[in-house]
């Protein structure tokens, strides 16, 4: 049990087959009690439902700073402290450069980015008060590589500014005992890509994959656990791949 009585919040955890719900799951078999944040309340408190008792599901738009504000305070309340946060709510969109409407700039740089900073400012005064505290932020390989997978220009360079803005908060906030790390996954098999990655284009990549397959859920999940727990205690501002050795650095 790595995660005994921590109070852990993952937003984006609500879809079945998504990371952030592999994640809750992992941590709540850790021992951890968990708070799923999604757009919709009723699939989060379905997904909270199915980890046990105990758990909490809220509905937040990670795009809305009230809304986050919200939510973790909910968390306080209900649950006593926040030990805890992996920003993993996240959206997609496979545009080539001169197709991006702002509307589409606006979408992914909103949910990727600006959630992940209005998340974290909702959770820090508690870390603070706590002098502890454990930040996970979902990039991607996108990010390093400069996409060419799934994700436009634009997602790259959302998950790119969410590593920048990481390693900030971990230099920030590493006197208060909090740390910031981040993950960058490459190709996982969940619903993100709303299906339109066909069965071919799998192939493809996974020629490109050393460990010869595409990752599933349950891959990244692991990884936040490392970074979630006391395991990982003296790492902050640091990035894990977790791509099966298709970028090598
Ligand atoms: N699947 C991959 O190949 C892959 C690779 C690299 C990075 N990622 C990142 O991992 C994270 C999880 O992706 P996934 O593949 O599990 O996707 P998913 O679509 O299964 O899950 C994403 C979840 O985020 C929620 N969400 C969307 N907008 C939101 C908002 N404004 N506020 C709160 N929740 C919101 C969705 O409802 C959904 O439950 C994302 O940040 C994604 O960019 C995924």
């Amino acid at each position: 049990m790595l995660l005994s009585d921590k109070i852990c919040i993952v937003t984006g955890a609500a879809s079945p087959r998504g990371i952030g719900r592999a994640t809750a799951r992992l941590f709540a078999q850790h021992g951890g009690r968990v708070a799923i944040l999604d757009l919709d309340e009723s699939q989060a408190k379905a997904a909270a439902a199915d980890l046990g008792e105990g758990h909490l599901g809220l509905a937040c738009d990670v795009t809305d700073k009230q809304a986050c504000l919200n939510a973790a305070g909910r968390v306080t309340d209900e649950l006593g402290r926040i030990d805890v946060l992996v920003n993993n709510a996240g959206i997609t969109q496979p545009l080539k450069i001169m197709d991006i409407k702002p509307e589409n700039y606006d979408a992914v740089l909103d949910v990727n980015l600006r959630g992940t900073l209005f998340m974290s400012q909702a959770v820090i005064p508690q870390m603070r008060r706590q002098r502890s505290g454990s930040i996970a932020c979902m990039s991607s390989v996108s990010a390093q590589r400069g996409g060419g997978i799934f994700g436009g220009p634009h997602y790259s360079a959302a998950k790119g500014g969410v590593l920048g803005l990481a390693k900030a908060m971990a230099r920030e906030l590493g006197p208060d005992n909090i740390r910031v790390n981040s993950i960058t996954p490459g190709l996982i098999q969940t619903d993100i890509t709303g299906g339109k990655l066909t069965d071919d284009l799998k192939a493809e990549i996974t020629k490109g994959i050393p460990l010869n397959r595409l990752g599933v859920a349950d891959d990244v999940a692991n990884a936040c656990l490392f970074l979630a727990s006391d395991l990982s205690s003296y790492i902050t501002g640091a990035v894990i791949d977790v791509n099966g050795g298709m970028l090598i650095h």
